[in-house]
């Protein structure tokens, strides 16, 4: 046992599946982009402030934060989440509107850790600020499908709810506790407590205890104004107009307190149920004034990467490149001519790799073949007498019929390799 590991719910993450990750982040940003949103990089610590308007009520700030007070006496907290550090930047740089922004990164919140579920896991996700239109919220949400179609996911669905204008919001929560107030005694302990903090969450309960109070339990459908209603039969004619398949799921609030009308998530097919939020978001037509700015609307989603990813390998898609250079270059005369061939083959822009420590040829040879590089480039003493190099090709390209090897001029090997590995791969 090592005397240091990562600490619970935190991860390395190591090659290949970091190239993975990375061309995950570089697949999306070139969805967003393509839709005109900018990069936004914002701090991983904020003042605790900022987070405190996700929600009192809610455990991401109650339970899970990563808080403490700094060097300065700054009550500051590592981020939960992104948009409120959005919105914050918002406020900061006042922005003109629609403010289009995407971001990738970590987030920290200290939950019990499970598969999918870590204490520091990414996200990438897009917000806009400043646009009331139901017509964006139908963006947003195409945008994220979008890219799970890039993906390659197949089995991603889509939930879709409103929480409607903030006043029937609030008039369907006060219907919703005396709902349950009313059937206090069926309720499992756990939603019991909820109830208390936040009614809403009780219809977000997979307790089968709780199942048959939460189906018996007012929809909030009943609760929309005329100006609600309509913004959300746009965005559902939007979806349709697009041709995106998308269920209606009148309990779905979800975790953060922020949301107003629109809300939805993606889901996986392939995961458990607790972990099957690939991601989700909403509007948050609030968040900006609770943070001293003026009245903003904002919408948008956060995707978790960890789980999406998960999902990816259920499906067998967007699988980890195998990281294979092209060429190993062997030298059994001491490394300096592996030095010189690896630099030029390189500003060829070729990759090119090399075994250090003057080992055997049999052993460099070794690790040419477990590199996965397609050819080896071998200099013993003989070759280097003759101002050559012997192109090989290795294990996993020699084609029966072919030329196993050939030896060719020191000075027309960088020319040889591209135009050869440039036929191969073309
Ligand atoms: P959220 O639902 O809390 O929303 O997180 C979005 C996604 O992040 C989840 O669907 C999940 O994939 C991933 N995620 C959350 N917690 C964890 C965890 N502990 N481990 C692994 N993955 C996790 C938000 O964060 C909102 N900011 C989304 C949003 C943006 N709403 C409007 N704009």
């Amino acid at each position: 046992m090592p005397a240091f590991q990562t600490s619970p719910g935190m991860r390395d993450i190591l090659a290949p599946q970091s190239v993975r990750w990375r061309r995950f982040v570089d697949v999306f940003a070139e969805v967003v982009e393509a839709a005109g949103y900018g990069q936004l990089i914002t701090p991983l610590l904020e003042d605790l402030g900022v987070f405190t308007r996700l929600g009192e009520s809610t455990d991401v700030v109650t339970k899970e934060m990563y808080d403490f007070v700094d060097k300065g006496g700054r009550h500051v907290a590592l981020r939960p989440e992104v948009t409120a550090s959005v919105c914050r930047a918002f406020v900061e740089h006042h922005p003109p509107t629609p403010w289009k922004t995407w971001y990738a990164g970590s987030n920290f919140r200290y939950e019990k850790p499970q598969r999918g579920r870590y204490r520091q896991f990414d996200q990438v996700g897009i917000e806009v600020l400043g646009a009331d239109d139901p017509y964006l919220d139908v963006e947003v949400i195409a945008l994220g499908w979008e890219f799970y179609r890039r993906l390659g996911l197949r089995q991603v669905t889509l939930r879709l709810n409103s929480l409607g204008e903030p006043d029937d919001r609030a008039r369907y929560v006060t219907e919703l506790a005396a709902y349950f107030t009313a059937h206090h005694a069926e309720l499992s302990p756990e939603s019991r407590i909820t109830l208390a903090k936040n009614p809403l969450r009780v219809l977000d309960s997979k307790r089968p205890q709780d199942a048959p109070v939460v189906a018996g339990a007012p929809r909030i459908a009943d609760c929309y104004s005329d100006a609600a209603a309509e913004h959300f039969a746009t965005v559902q004619a939007g979806l349709s107009s697009l041709a995106i398949p998308f269920t209606i799921d009148t309990g779905l609030v979800r975790g953060l307190d922020y949301y107003r009308r629109t809300t939805f998530e993606y889901q996986g097919g392939t995961l458990d149920s607790a972990q099957n939020g690939l991601g989700g978001g909403g509007r948050y037509d609030g968040l900006v004034e609770a943070l001293g700015g003026p009245p903003t609307p904002g919408v948008g989603f956060a995707l978790g990467v960890d789980r999406t990813l998960l999902a990816c390998d259920d499906e067998s898609v967007f699988v980890a490149p195998d990281g294979a250079t092209d060429v190993f270059v062997v030298d059994t005369t001491g490394g300096a001519e592996a030095l010189t061939i690896t630099s030029a083959l390189r500003a060829a822009g070729l990759r090119a790799e090399r075994a250090f420590d003057n080992r055997s040829m049999k052993s460099q040879m070794k690790a040419a073949d477990r590199s996965g590089a397609s050819h080896a480039v071998i200099v013993g003493s003989n070759e280097l007498e003759a101002g050559a190099a012997v192109v090989r090709p290795l294990r996993a390209t020699l084609v029966e019929g072919q030329p196993g090897q050939s030896t060719v001029l020191r000075s027309d090997l960088v020319d040889h390799l591209v135009a050869h590995l440039r036929n191969s791969t073309s």
